[in-house]
């Protein structure tokens, strides 16, 4: 289908992430970038953002699981493509044969993966997690530094595992009461890594996900390992580096109906219109992944004007009260994004869903075709 008869779509400027590619790449040095492409590129749609990406510089990927990675290589990524998740043996013979590194999360795990890539008489490529402070994957340095570097030591000898990076995951503790905790994970992890040099160990390091990029450069290591900064979905950050809002949410007007005063809206029904009301039906719902947090309270633009959302969303609808503006069938309704001056930022959206700035794309569903934007022209989509 194509961009200009969909219902609903997600429309991302690609000349957003190049300009954000180019300012982390001027704030990062010598360090290189791990584009994060996980959760379809944060519901951007992994396969174009990240065949993007490649043309315009970025070698290397990272994504969740072993799925995600397949995705990226039959839609012919050819960089490197780290696994941020780990991986079953039983996946270690896909893993091998597609290249693809995986996250190494503790002693058993590397083992039983070692294991494994013997039996096949090959050896899988993995970057080992160090745990700073997340308490997720990976070995635990805070108060047992001396016996993950033991660890580490004895999965870097497993003759099935070929070890090159090693990396930790921050937990960024908001700023400013959080700095202190902050800079404690870091040197946790420069320590580890001292101490692993000092046996004799070098990998490729990495730890800076976006928050950290921008604010601590002590932590942009080998490797930065960037999503939001780069997709542009976090653009509202006190400090540091900023990046450049990528994405915007529309949908059209179906239809517009006369309601006298009094009438139930939706389901529910939860509203009534108060007056004579102009009753717009949009077909966007919460199958295209909006949720229904925002019911009854969101406000979306329409012809560069706030109105106010109605009654509970639907599954493919919502309506709006388009009572006081010039509104009509086929007019475009902006979710999130821009609209003459109007703007819905995304951490408008974010506080309405009580989540992260991250999440508003990310929970878009499938049905909603992604749009992709290039010097203000249509360049492709999803599908
Ligand atoms: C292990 C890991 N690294 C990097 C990132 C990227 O984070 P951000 O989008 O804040 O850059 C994530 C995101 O959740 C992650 O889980």
């Amino acid at each position: 289908m194509e961009y200009n008869t969909s219902r609903t779509w997600l429309e991302i400027d690609l000349d957003a992430i190049a300009e954000n590619h180019r300012r982390i790449k001027a704030d990062i040095g010598q360090s290189e970038i791990i584009a994060v492409v996980k959760a379809d590129a944060y519901g951007l749609g992994a396969p174009y953002i990240s065949r993007f990406l490649e043309e315009i510089g970025v070698g290397f990927f990272a994504v969740a699981c072993l799925e995600e990675a397949m995705e990226l290589r039959h839609a012919g990524v050819k960089g490197e493509i780290l696994t941020l998740g780990p991986i079953l043996p039983m996946q270690v013979e896909t893993a091998i044969k597609n290249n693809i590194i995986t996250n190494i999360i503790s002693l058993d795990h590397a083992e039983a993966l070692s294991a494994e890539a013997v039996r096949l008489g090959k050896t899988m490529r993995g970057h080992l997690k160090l745990d700073a402070g997340m308490s997720r994957f990976g070995l635990i340095l805070e108060g047992r530094m001396d016996a993950a570097v033991e660890e580490t030591l004895h999965i870097a000898n497993l003759s099935g595992l070929q070890v090159e990076g090693i990396f930790t995951h921050y937990t960024d503790a908001d700023l400013p009461y959080g700095d202190t905790f902050n800079k404690h994970q870091i040197a946790l992890f420069d320590e580890a890594c001292e101490k692993l040099r000092a046996r004799g160990l070098t990998f490729k390091k990495h730890s800076a996900s976006s928050h950290f990029t921008s604010v601590y450069p002590q932590c942009h290591n080998d490797y930065v390992r960037v999503g939001s900064l780069l997709l542009g979905t976090d653009t509202d950050l006190p400090y540091g580096t900023q990046s450049v809002h990528a994405v915007q949410l529309k949908s059209r007007i179906y239809q517009i109906k006369e309601v006298d005063a009094g009438r139930p809206v939706s389901y529910g029904p939860i509203a009534h219109t108060l007056r004579p009301s102009r009753i717009a039906v949009v077909p966007i719902g919460y199958a295209d992944g909006l949720r229904r947090t925002i019911q009854n309270k969101a406000s979306l633009i329409v012809n560069g004007t706030f109105v106010p959302l109605i009654g509970k969303i639907c599954m493919d609808y919502l309506m709006l009260d388009v009572t006081d503006i010039d509104a009509k069938v086929g007019d475009v309704v902006t979710v999130f994004g821009r609209d003459g001056d109007a703007v819905q930022e995304l951490w408008q959206m974010a506080e309405l869903y009580g989540g992260t700035m991250g999440e508003v794309p990310t929970v878009i569903t499938p049905r909603v075709p992604r749009i992709y934007i290039k010097d203000g022209k249509y360049v492709g989509q999803s599908k």
